[in-house]
């Protein structure tokens, strides 16, 4: 029996059904959702992900916090490091990076019954297409605009604002998905054009390689008119890309999308003043990006500013600020230095 909360949750759930949710590749953005569908008790959770984040949850717990200060706690969760019980799951939101898309989607075929909706929720653009050329299964994207961190062990933190932007859909599992987030204080925008919303969300990801090129924290970064002038420019070449794909990027700050190039030029002192709360970030904050190179990992730069070279491609013009960008990364991914700003610039052609 759905209990009275999830039934005001539960908009498009039938009486008596309780829906099996699995949150594939339990991390940061997977434990903050995931940990707000576990209040609703008509809601079974499903955790799955790394043995050591069992481990830890294990220890001590899951809870999630937010800048609205709004805490939750889940425990214990059902977290599972093997991929069988996916067969149990009527929706699943994919949480693991672009770059672990690939091999998971063997794991997905093999476990998951063909009728139960995918929501893939990462950064970058080709997710979708990619998704629906090897799975059976209808695939949906959700752009998840704000900055999760993990504060302590089994910790994860809201740390910015925005609504999740969630592509319209008629899956009733789905839905009251959504409705038990809205339910749960997590804002959900439904979106019928999702093209537009992850285009719009490329714009901001666009300065995650530039944060980890200049491996200074997000904040600083942002105060060097050098490294916004970069930004400025990789941005000024995806809106051109976008007009030319006939696409009007969703804007995900006050500012409208063709007048952030403008704004990050501005001198540092006028910008700080006119940025106001954008740059209420934590001093040592830095780019997920950031973290991937200095863990060793792969990053997702082939879906990001890589994206952005491919599109160009598409259309036939060149964006050689984000290939640029493109062949930094892939330097620091193999060891090197990046070049310094100042020789950045220079190719760029940029005048400071
Ligand atoms: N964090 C944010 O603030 C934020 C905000 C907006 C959007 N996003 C997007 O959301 C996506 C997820 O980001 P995240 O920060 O949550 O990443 P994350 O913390 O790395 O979480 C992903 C988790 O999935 C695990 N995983 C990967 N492959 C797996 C497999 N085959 N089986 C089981 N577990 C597996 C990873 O383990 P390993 O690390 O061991 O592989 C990791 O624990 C990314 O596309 C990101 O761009 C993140």
């Amino acid at each position: 029996m759905l209990s009275e909360q999830a039934q005001d949750a539960g908009q498009h759930s039938t009486a008596g059904q309780r829906y099996c949710i699995g949150i594939v590749g339990a991390g940061s953005v997977g434990c903050y959702l995931g940990a707000h569908l576990c209040q609703d008790n008509a809601l079974d959770v499903k955790f799955f992900g790394r043995e050591t984040m069992a481990l830890e949850l294990a220890a001590h717990g899951l809870s999630v916090t937010s800048f609205d200060h709004h805490t939750y706690f889940a425990q214990p969760v059902a977290f599972y490091s093997s991929l069988n019980s996916l067969i149990e799951c009527d929706v699943v939101l994919l949480t693991v990076k672009a770059t672990a898309l690939v091999p998971m989607l063997t794991q997905l075929k093999r476990f998951l019954r063909p009728e139960v909706p995918v929501v893939a929720m990462q950064n970058g653009i080709g997710i979708g297409e990619m998704l629906n050329q090897d799975l059976a299964n209808p695939v949906l994207r959700a752009i998840v605009p704000f900055n999760v961190v993990k504060n302590r062990a089994g910790q994860f933190h809201r740390a910015s604002a925005g609504a999740v932007v969630w592509q319209q859909n008629n899956h009733s599992a789905v839905n009251y998905v959504i409705q038990a987030f809205k339910q749960f204080k997590l804002p959900v925008q439904l979106c019928a054009d999702i093209t537009a919303a992850e285009y719009g969300k490329l714009l901001l990801n666009l300065n995650n390689a530039l944060n980890a090129i200049s491996d200074l924290p997000l904040l600083q970064q942002l105060l060097d008119r050098k490294w916004r002038l970069l930004l400025a420019a990789a941005m000024q070449e995806w809106l051109y890309i976008c007009s030319k794909a006939g696409v009007k990027p969703l804007a995900y700050t006050p500012l409208p999308n063709a007048l952030l190039p403008w704004f990050l030029r501005l001198p540092t002192a006028l910008f700080r003043h006119a940025a106001g709360s954008l740059l209420a970030i934590d001093e040592q904050a830095r780019s997920s990006m950031s973290d991937d190179i200095r863990s060793h990992k792969r990053t997702e730069i082939m879906f990001l500013n890589g994206a952005v070279v491919r599109m160009a491609q598409l259309h036939q013009i060149t964006a050689p600020v984000n290939s640029l960008l493109v062949e930094q990364i892939k330097r620091l991914e193999s060891g090197e230095a990046a070049l310094p700003i100042d020789e950045l610039l220079r190719q760029a052609g940029l005048k400071v």
